[in-house]
């Protein structure tokens, strides 16, 4: 073990490269190993200028379901803690096809949780997604909190399940120092543009048409993934072994008035607006109860959805650049299947 050095998988992703970038901005540790696969959510440039510019930043191109890589990984960077962020995300791509959902999120977590324990990683933090808890009805208090059973509803939310679970059993069978969180809905910077803030920023800004699933009233509870970062971090060192804690940010919004804000501040009209067809399965709503973060951590939100929703189309408005990077090759071929380039 190695102390201050944390291995973060998925570090070119949305998330974990915006937790990379706090963490050396903010000093949380001394060097951070990524380790990520660059499929198309994986960018380098989500890692600019980082990565040319900071020793303290080393990057390793790899498969989290590739044991060997993972083994190689952890003897040549003995390391302090790992953070798995590393996984497909998106259900829509699920539900098309779910065996990568299963390759990376179950077999490369449960490959990854066991060689940190063969290595004496001193802490595995898990972090996954509300969407382990199934969906709750449109009217109603209901929150998910960390007691009530795990029912997934999407392939992605059952192969994230299912991971949660391995790294449960992991501490459970073997003792073994893990954490879990399960958050809400991100939004920010550095977000691939197929999930749902991005994309419509993204078709807002180029006066293209925004597609609303089914009644566009299914209810999502967002929070800023600055937030969300310093969250995991605060599990990460005040958590207890064997725990789980959900994350979020009291901001339940449905689709629609998202949709209407967006198109507020990129300063277009609702003709933008197109319903299309339902997504199958499709969650009605999400919401988190973070009682338990709060009590036991002391961790809680700092942005508001006001302020992170402008800056985040703030952020797109000026980083075109990037858009037009990441929306090359895959993506391009994506989009134009599903949505018919609308
Ligand atoms: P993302 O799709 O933007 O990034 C995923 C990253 O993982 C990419 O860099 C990709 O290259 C990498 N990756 C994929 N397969 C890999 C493999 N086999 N080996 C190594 N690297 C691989 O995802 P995100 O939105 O940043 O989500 C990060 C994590 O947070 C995921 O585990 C997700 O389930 C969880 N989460 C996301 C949200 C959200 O709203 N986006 C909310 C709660 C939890
Ligand atoms: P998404 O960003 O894919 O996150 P998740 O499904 O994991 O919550 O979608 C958020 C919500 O937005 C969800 O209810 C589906 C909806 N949505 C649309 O209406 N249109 C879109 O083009 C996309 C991508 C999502």
């Amino acid at each position: 073990m190695r102390a201050g050095t944390w291995i973060v998988t998925g570090g070119a992703g949305f998330i974990a490269s915006n937790f990379v970038r706090l963490a050396l901005e903010e000093g949380w540790c001394e060097r951070v190993i990524v380790f990520d696969l660059l499929t198309y959510a994986g960018r380098l440039e989500n890692l600019a200028p980082m990565i040319e510019a900071d020793p303290r930043l080393v990057f390793v191109r790899g498969d989290i379901a590739d044991g060997e890589a993972v083994e190689e990984l952890l003897d040549s960077h003995p390391a302090d803690m790992v953070f798995n962020f590393a996984a497909e995300s998106h259900v829509d791509r699920s539900i098309h096809d779910a065996a990568p959902f299963v390759r990376t999120n179950v077999l490369g977590t449960q490959l990854l949780v066991s060689a940190s324990r063969r290595h004496g990683v001193r802490r595995y933090i898990q972090v996954s997604t509300d969407e382990v808890y199934g969906a709750l009805p449109l009217d109603g208090e209901e929150r998910f909190h960390e007691e009530r059973p795990y029912a997934p509803k999407s392939p992605y939310a059952a192969s994230k399940a299912g991971a949660d679970f391995l790294v449960l059993a992991a501490h459970h069978t073997h003792g073994q120092n893990v954490i879990v969180t399960n958050c809400s809905n991100n939004y920010g910077p550095y977000q691939f543009p197929e999930k749902l803030i991005p994309l419509m920023i993204m078709n807002a800004l180029n006066g293209r048409k925004l597609p609303v699933y089914g009644d566009g009233l299914y209810v999502r509870d967002w929070i800023h993934v600055e937030d969300h970062c310093r969250a995991v971090r605060a599990c990460a060192i005040d958590g207890q072994a064997g725990e789980t804690y959900c994350i979020g940010a009291d901001n339940e919004q449905p689709n629609i008035n998202v949709i209407r804000r967006i198109l507020e501040l990129t300063g277009r009209d609702e003709t933008l607006i197109e319903y299309v067809k339902d997504r199958p399965g499709h969650d009605r709503r999400y919401a988190i109860d973070s009682s338990k973060v709060h009590r036991e951590i002391g961790w809680k939100p700092a942005i508001s959805w006001e302020d992170g929703l402008a800056s985040t189309v703030e952020w797109y408005r000026k980083n075109t650049a990037w858009l037009e990077s990441v929306t090359k090759g895959d993506f391009g071929a994506y989009y134009e299947r599903h949505y018919g380039g609308k």
